[in-house]
């Protein structure tokens, strides 16, 4: 099998050429990201492999198909970049539905703490050697109300850690589970303190957190997204922040995070304003969609994404292998266990 790797960085390539090497499966490592510019690299390939800001949209399913690569293996969880129902009939999609829903649950905390309690400005401050304290008042999170949308796989472990710490957890999710007190949006808006993002980003979902929705907020209150970017709308967090209405927001993802994030910008101009303006603001934090970045998380990454391929390759079936909303759910074959195409 011949695998084409977009957007490869120095810490995918270990467990891949690992896990690789013992399925023999030929990995092409690209630095690109893949999209329609770049689709033809994937020429020669059997399948190629994409994280979150690859683009596979109509026009790169096409060539794909064309160049007969047959699987698109997404080595993440989230599928928003992927025209997924498009896929049906011409090219098979397979995700990592879960790789350690605690690295991504535990930098959501991470983030939460190092806000609320100033580890940040503490530690350039403690560098310089200085050791005030004026200006790190933080507030305590036992007892606060912290609001999860989302209650999946990362939104229950951080429901638990949250519980830890003694907080009151409310959630929000379209498809609620035992053991968690769920009130509607608009009451989890109204009532966190914190309010913490763990859905999927869809056309649903898109600007959650906008206007209307930070109107209805407590004042102060504390942002963190480590979901992805569109679930806010960026600018309306920027005026709620300005209004002194937000808090502080955490964030490890961001709505135009693809031209920015995962590279190096240092000694140059960001043109994007309204992060650049984000990140002047004291009690915003970012971190550039790094939730997943634990050795764990890599390595069951790059375990299941070979999993898949070659589960693919020998039996055409995989369990990871995305719903396409191909409509037709009285005969619905991925529930039968058969190919959907
Ligand atoms: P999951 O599929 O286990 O859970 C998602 C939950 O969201 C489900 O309970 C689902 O019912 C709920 N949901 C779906 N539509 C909803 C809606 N309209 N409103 C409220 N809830 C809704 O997914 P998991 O593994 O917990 O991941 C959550 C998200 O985290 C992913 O969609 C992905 O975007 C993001 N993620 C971010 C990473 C990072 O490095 N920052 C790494 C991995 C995932």
């Amino acid at each position: 099998m011949k695998l084409a790797l977009f957007d490869a960085k120095p810490y995918d390539m270990p467990g891949f050429d690992k896990y690789g090497k013992e399925r023999g499966i030929e990995i092409k490592y690209y630095e690109t990201k893949l999209n329609e510019d770049t689709v033809s690299l994937a020429q020669g390939a059997d399948a190629v492999c994409v994280f979150v800001n690859d683009t596979v949209n109509a026009a790169v399913i096409d060539r794909l198909a064309e160049y007969g690569v047959k699987a698109v293996l997404l080595r993440c969880a989230g599928y928003n970049n992927v025209d997924v129902e498009y896929c049906f009939g011409k090219i098979h999609v397979m995700r990592v539905p879960a790789y350690s829903p605690y690295a991504v649950a535990e930098h959501a905390m991470a983030l939460l703490l190092t806000s609320i309690r100033r580890i940040h400005k503490a530690y350039i401050r403690t560098k310089d050697f200085n050791f005030s304290l004026n200006g790190l008042t933080g507030f305590d999170l036992h007892g606060k109300t912290v609001g999860v949308v989302g209650t999946g796989r990362i939104g229950r472990v951080f429901i638990d850690i949250c519980r830890g710490f003694g907080m009151k957890v409310i959630a929000y999710d379209k498809f609620p589970a035992d053991g968690i007190d769920y009130v509607t949006l608009d009451e989890l808006f109204a009532r966190a303190d914190i309010i913490s993002l763990h859905c999927p980003l869809t056309g649903e979902t898109r600007h959650l957190i906008g206007r209307e929705s930070i109107g209805r907020m407590k004042k102060g209150v504390v942002i963190v997204n480590t979901s992805r970017g569109g679930l806010i709308d960026s600018e309306a967090l920027l005026e709620g922040i300005k209004e002194r209405k937000i808090g502080a927001a955490c964030l490890d993802v961001y709505e135009e995070e693809s031209d920015v994030f995962f590279r190096d910008f240092s000694g140059h101009i960001v043109e994007d304003d309204t992060l650049a303006r984000l990140m002047t603001m004291p009690n915003v934090l970012v971190t550039s969609h790094q939730a997943f970045l634990t050795e764990e998380a890599l390595d069951n990454i790059a375990a299941a994404t070979v999993d898949n391929l070659m589960e693919f390759s020998d039996t055409g079936l995989c369990p990871n292998e995305l719903c396409y909303r191909c409509g037709r759910i009285e005969e619905c074959r991925k529930e039968r266990r058969e190919k959907c195409f």
